[in-house]
């Protein structure tokens, strides 16, 4: 009974989930994703290989398939993601010069896929997963950005680099993005292992501040995504304490904030494993409800036999069955005493 209808009462904070139209044929999805949910992301069909799927044809069937199914139950829908290094279409990857990229490549793309989907998408991943790994403090933006070691997957020059010898290609895609989108839809940069006190994050902070430099895009235009894929055994999360200090920066700034794709690996749904799955997701789930500036809240994957993490992870919200898990209550009460 907690899970009906569970609706946050802040202003416009939007609580969802993602998932391929393949799988919401069944009843689960208008009994309780529907209710549970009031938020929509496309898993993989407003990626670049599905949506242009050849040079210069925009495809947007599948994303604007979940558009629909979103609108049709009155949920809200964001989209992800019109710059990705995985994911690209079979032309692409090896086939232009940076410059042919930068220039027509990415403008024609984000111009049809952001036109397409129309102005009520309440965010959108501009580009994602750009920052390198292997980053450290202090770097600047194209330090963070060349430190990525995915880019010969894009550009023809054998290593790839050519590419990122300047940030023109995201520049290029915010300029468009920004030109083509709703009002007050949200752009962004998203990524992963990114939230707290470290150099990843400071990296996605720096990144934000160097778009809105070299573009001129308004502040309360852009965004920070936190993708948020954790692994309890490992650890690796960010406290509640530490993912409220970077929002707070960001949102000194004007900067919106959301987490984008949360899912939490546990491997085995022992009692213990999911009560500690719950009270993460919690901490998770305050930080951004009581942030001013986050204003969305994804969980990548709403059954653990859906989740890109193999069922056995257990990394969503409900089991296999479609059964409510301990964290599904922990996120129902959270938004619920909010
Ligand atoms: O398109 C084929 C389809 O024709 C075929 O029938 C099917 C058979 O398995 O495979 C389909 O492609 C798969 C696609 O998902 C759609 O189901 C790919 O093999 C598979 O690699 C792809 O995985 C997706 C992954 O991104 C690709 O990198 C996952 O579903 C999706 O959850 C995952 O999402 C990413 C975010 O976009 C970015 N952040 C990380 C996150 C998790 O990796």
């Amino acid at each position: 009974p907690i899970l009906a209808n569970v609706t946050a009462k802040k202003g416009t904070f939007h609580f969802g989930s993602t998932f391929d139209t393949y799988e919401a044929d069944q009843s689960w999805f208008t009994s309780t994703f529907t209710t549970f949910y009031r938020h929509v992301v496309s898993e993989n069909g407003c990626k670049w290989d599905a949506t242009e799927p050849s040079q210069g044809v925009s495809d947007l069937t599948e994303c604007l398939a979940t558009q629909s199914f979103a609108t049709a139950h009155g949920n809200t829908f964001r989209g992800h993601n019109t710059f990705w290094h995985s994911q690209t279409p079979s032309w692409l990857p090896g086939s232009f010069t940076a410059a042919q990229i930068t220039g027509t490549i990415i403008p024609q793309h984000v111009q049809a896929e952001i036109q397409g989907m129309g102005s009520s998408v309440t965010s959108w991943d501009v580009v994602n997963e750009v920052i390198g790994d292997g980053v450290s403090n202090g770097m600047t933006a194209l330090q963070c950005v060349q430190n990525k070691g995915d880019w010969p997957t894009v550009t023809s020059d054998g290593s790839g680099k050519a590419l990122v010898t300047d940030l023109s290609f995201i520049y290029a895609a915010f300029n468009t993005a920004y030109q083509y989108a709703g009002s007050s839809t949200r752009l962004a940069v998203n990524d992963y292992n990114t939230g707290g006190q470290d150099a990843k994050t400071a990296c996605s902070i720096a990144l934000i501040q160097n778009i809105q430099q070299n573009t001129n895009i308004p502040y309360n235009r852009l965004a920070v995504g936190f993708q948020s894929h954790l692994t309890a055994s490992t650890g690796g999360f960010y406290t509640k304490q530490a993912l409220a200090s970077t929002f707070s920066t960001l949102g000194a700034l004007g900067v919106s904030t959301m987490i984008t794709e949360m899912d939490i690996e546990v491997n085995s749904d022992t009692s213990a494993n999911l009560r500690y799955q719950a009270a993460i997701w919690g901490d998770y789930l305050d930080a951004c409800l009581y942030a001013s500036n986050c204003f969305e809240f994804i969980n990548w994957d709403p059954r653990d036999d859906l989740s890109w993490r193999g069922t056995s992870a257990a990394a969503t919200l409900f089991d296999s069955s479609g059964n409510p898990k301990p964290a599904a209550y922990e996120v129902a009460a959270r938004l619920q005493n909010y």
